[in-house]
This record gives C-alpha cells, structure tokens and sequence, in this order.
C-alpha cells in the first residue's frame, strides 16, 4: 500500500516538473524571440556599413544606420517600388523562396544558381550634400558548397567598388572560405564593374593581377585552390549586376529616372 503511494507520487512529481519546465522553454523562447530579432536586425545592418566601408565600432550600429536610406526596387523594372511597406521586416533572401514574390529562373539566366530571383530587392543609398555617395547592393549566389550571400558597395559612379563581401557563407575554411579574408576582400576595392560599353566586366582571374595584367581594373586574384568558389563569385557578380539583377535600376538611376 505505502509503496503504491510512493509510486503515484513520484508520478505526480514528475509530470508537474515536466509541465513546469515546459512553461519555462516555452516561456523564455516567446520572450527571447524580439532580442532574437533585433540582433538579427543589429547584425544585418553592422554588415551593410562594414562592407560599404563605413562601420565605426565606436558609435551605436543604430546611430550609424540613419544615414542609410533603405529602398525596395522592383527588379523587373529597375524602379523604386512602395509594394512593400515594412522594410524592416522585409527579408529579400527569404521572399526569393515565395511563389508570389519570386519567378523561377531558366537554366541559362541562373548563372548565380539560385533557383527563384525576388521580385524586389532592398538597396541602400547614402547621400551627401552632392546627391548619392555610395550604393550598397544585396547579392548572392552558390560556391562549391553554399550559397555565399553579401553586399557590394559602389562608388556614386556606380561602377567602382568600394567595397565586396558576404556575411553568409559556408566554403571550406582554408580554400573558399578566403572570400572573408580581409586581404582578398581589400582587393576588390577600386575595381571596375561595367565596361564602357555597359557590359559587366568584372572577373576573378585564376592567378594574380598585377599592374602588367590587362583590364587589370577589371580583375581580382582568384583564390588559391578554391577555383570553384572564385567562379562562383565571378557567377554571382555577372548575375546581379547584369540585366537580371540590379543592372536596369542602376541605369535608371544615372539617368535620374529611378
Ligand atoms: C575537403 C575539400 C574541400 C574543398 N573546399 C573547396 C572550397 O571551399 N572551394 C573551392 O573552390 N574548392 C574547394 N576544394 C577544392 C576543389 O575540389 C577544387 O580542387 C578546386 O576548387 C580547384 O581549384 P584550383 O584550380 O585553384 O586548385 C576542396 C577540396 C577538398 C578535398
């Protein structure tokens, strides 16, 4: 009898701990899940400053990010868009996977190989007192082994890089992970997009560019034993700046009709 007792206590015990400890994982995944979005947030906007060369790690990410003007573009026709309001909450990468907010793209358009392109992208511009300074533009697009997913920073000639890099990507540390080494990704800055002729030019080279090499604005050191992952950063680069990327917006922008 006492050990009957023991038994349906020990039971009781038991399953109150258990429906105690799910209130409290429960719990605390609800109330982490706002900080959990504004790191997120934090983290996404210390990296469009980083790339386009302008964080300062002594002044708040927020503070700094208000000089950015935040713009949806509708990729198709290369103008701002108001299709999306919140642009906060908007996650371009996550609605490249949605029907409605994507098209599938053709075996020979996906050169990125990226399955879906979005339908519109979210750019960053800052301004100064002449007009555009700088453009920070998403890209992405698949190495050996992921999908390495960025930012490219041009100059308000919107040709020149200031700056190129990811902060998603999971190449082999060593080989394709040298996309995130400061010194390959130094070497981007000051390089050439398009041509004169409006072509997108820009190429990682297997081997080293020197001052002899021709077109050397063009060009940028292919990573040592991680070829497959430089073509795969030269593939990204062709898509989004080419005529299925961002290359009818930014025409439009020169010509002041974005
Ligand atoms: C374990 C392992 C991981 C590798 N990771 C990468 C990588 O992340 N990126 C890449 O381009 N090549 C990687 N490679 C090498 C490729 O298979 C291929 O040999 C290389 O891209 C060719 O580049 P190379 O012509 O510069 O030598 C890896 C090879 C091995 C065995």
């Amino acid at each position: 009898m006492a050990n009957q007792q023991t038994a349906k206590y020990t039971i009781v015990v038991t399953l109150i701990m258990c429906i105690v400890a799910s209130i409290l994982v429960a719990g605390s995944a609800v109330l982490l899940k706002p900080h959990q979005i504004a790191n997120k947030t934090q983290d996404f906007r210390k990296n469009v400053l980083s790339i386009a060369g302008i964080y300062n790690p002594d002044q708040p990410v927020d503070e700094q990010f208000k000089k950015i003007d935040v713009k949806l573009v509708d990729l198709e026709t290369g103008h701002f868009s108001d299709a999306i309001t919140d642009l906060d909450k908007f996650d371009q990468v996550a609605s490249a996977k949605k029907a409605e907010l994507s098209d599938k793209l053709s075996p020979e358009e996906d050169i990125a190989k990226i399955i879906r392109r979005e339908k519109y992208a979210k750019v960053f511009l800052v301004n100064d007192a002449n007009g555009l300074s700088k453009l920070i533009l998403p890209v992405r697009g698949y190495g050996l082994w992921s999908t390495m997913a960025g930012f490219i920073a041009l100059d308000k000639d919107l040709n020149t890089v200031l700056g190129f890099g990811f902060y998603d990507q999971k190449e082999t540390p060593g080989l394709g992970g040298e996309v995130d080494n400061p010194n390959w990704r130094a070497l981007w800055v000051g390089k050439k997009v398009y041509s004169e002729d409006g072509e997108v030019e820009i190429e990682v080279l297997k081997g080293h560019v020197d001052e002899g090499t021709p077109n050397a604005e063009y060009k940028v050191d292919g990573l040592s034993g991680a070829t497959l992952t430089s073509n795969g950063v030269e593939n990204l680069l062709h898509f989004w700046m080419g005529e299925n990327g961002y290359k009818p917006f930014i025409e439009n922008l020169k010509s002041g009709e974005a």
